[in-house]
């Protein structure tokens, strides 16, 4: 009786991350409905947190979980049926040092983002947390590294998701950040990542990389205090960044009497610091402060004619999007957190606000635009979303949509009910520069299964043109990306 209740009080969505998810090798996909598109060949990527509990110890908190990677080739080798193309895919945990020590023991043994050490205190202090590798994912020539903003990157084979190991892309001093939100220009290939080195003022690390990932040109740059920055934008000739008004006050932590979340304290007097770097020479153009406000991500930056730099958020009245994102690991949520898509004005010669301005008034996240475009204006803005008439402090993300900036007009996918898609990756079709993709991974909660769905990127209110059933659910991730052939 008391398991019946409990799935009737929960949402469809808990089911996906229940119970750890179940790795698979190699395997070939049906296809449920329509056709893969010629044009659409190379491979998806997407990381996310595949398990939130081990040995009956459960996780604190939804970022806590050990990434898992799917990777989806479709058109590319190992081709089933012949050389007729199909998909493949592959479900692989990263197999971080900590991963692999917890998994011969059978039990958790590391502290992390919302959670200390299991066990008694002096088995916390000073102890080091865990890279779960489980926030996103960057596809470089010869390896996959598996990211997290606190530590190395982990590096995967492109094809199997073997670990090879941590790697520090040539450059990485021991223990220093790369984040999970590198920005990648396609025209000049260069990678621009950063990493925050933890402080009472921490240190902003700035990385350039050529494009096998090899660190080329590093900076630093000391922060007022310790904000919490999860990503940063390309626009134009600048890396801009966001430094909302969120603090970490870091003794308790060192000490292991808090987690790193409870040391997570939403300021509003501090404001949101502004900071533009110049990309070529990493070093700092201006700073300004405005409003506060807090940011997990921001859609895409660019120059307008008159100068201005104009970057496009989702952006958050407080913080208590971290409180709804723990609840989430347990299955059953309650606190509102409402993101907006929001463009934010600057002048970059002296660092200050010109505008605010509210583009679109429902709750949204993980806004990116065609990779393209990435530091350009771009026309479309691709976003998850959730439907209309969603109560968002019990649901999570159940739609996705796309923003056109010229007519100021939202295209929404229609998924039904009890569906839940990943963030929407943008492909363009390799026999078609005018024809692109959209890819997402969804839960179908109606019947506990994953999918991969293709929609046509300037059809998204249409039927997707292709559903591939996935062998095992896939937990709800963070980040993806596509990697041509
Ligand atoms: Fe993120």
């Amino acid at each position: 009786m008391a398991l019946i209740n409990e799935k009737l009080r929960k949402k469809a969505w808990a089911n996906a991350i229940a119970k750890p998810a179940q790795e698979f090798p190699l395997t070939p996909l049906p296809v449920i409905s329509g056709t893969i598109p010629p044009g659409l060949r190379g491979t998806l990527y997407r990381n996310g947190p595949g398990r939130l509990e081990r040995g009956g110890i459960h996780v604190g908190h939804w970022f806590d979980g050990d990434g898992a990677i799917l990777g989806v080739h479709f058109n590319t080798p190992p081709y089933q049926g012949g050389d007729r193309g199909g998909a493949t895919a592959v479900y692989r945990y990263v197999q971080t040092d900590g991963y692999k020590e917890e998994t011969a023991a059978g039990k958790l043994l590391y502290g992390n983002y919302g959670m200390t050490a299991p066990g008694a205190f002096w088995n916390r202090w000073l102890k080091p947390i865990k890279n779960v590798a489980n926030t996103s994912v960057l596809a470089l020539p010869d390896k996959l590294l598996a990211l997290w903003e606190g530590d190395h990157p982990y590096a995967l084979d492109l094809q199997t998701l073997e670990t090879k190991g941590s790697d520090n892309l040539g450059g990485l001093d021991k223990g220093l950040p790369y984040s999970a939100h590198p920005s990648v220009d396609l025209h000049t290939k260069e990678i621009f990542n950063f990493g925050v080195s933890p402080g009472a003022n921490a240190v902003l690390n700035l990385f350039k990389s050529d494009w096998t990932g090899k660190i080329v040109q590093k900076a630093k740059f000391t922060l007022n205090g310790f904000p919490a920055i999860h990503d940063f934008v390309l626009a134009g000739p600048y890396l801009v960044f966001f430094a909302p008004a969120v603090r970490v006050n870091v003794f308790p932590i060192l000490a292991g009497i808090s987690t790193y979340s409870e040391c997570l304290q939403w300021q509003p007097q501090v404001g949101t610091q502004i900071l533009i770097f110049n990309r070529q020479t990493l070093s700092l153009v201006s700073r300004g402060e405005t409003e506060p406000w807090f940011q997990w991500h921001f859609a895409n930056g660019y120059v307008d004619p008159n100068g201005e730099v104009i970057v496009d958020i989702a952006r958050y009245q407080d913080f208590q999007t971290n409180q709804f994102l723990q609840e989430v690991a347990f299955g059953e949520t309650h606190t509102p957190a409402k993101s907006t898509l929001t463009r934010v004005r600057i002048n970059p010669q002296t660092g200050a606000v010109t505008n605010i301005q509210q583009i679109l008034d429902r709750h949204c996240e993980f806004p990116s635009v065609p990779p393209e475009n990435v530091g350009q204006a771009s026309r479309y803005t691709y976003l998850s979303i959730s439907q209309e008439g969603t109560d968002i402090s019990q649901e999570i993300l159940n739609g996705i949509a796309c923003y056109d900036h010229k007519t100021e007009t939202l295209t929404e996918a229609d998924l039904g009910e009890n569906r839940y898609p990943s963030e929407p990756i943008y492909v363009t079709d390799a026999d078609n520069p005018e024809q692109a993709w959209i890819l997402t991974v969804v839960y179908d909660g109606n019947c506990d299964r994953s999918q991969v769905w293709v929609f046509d990127a300037h059809r998204l209110s249409e039927e997707p043109v292709c559903k591939l059933e996935l062998p095992s659910v896939i937990p709800h991730s963070f980040h993806g990306t596509w990697k041509g052939v």
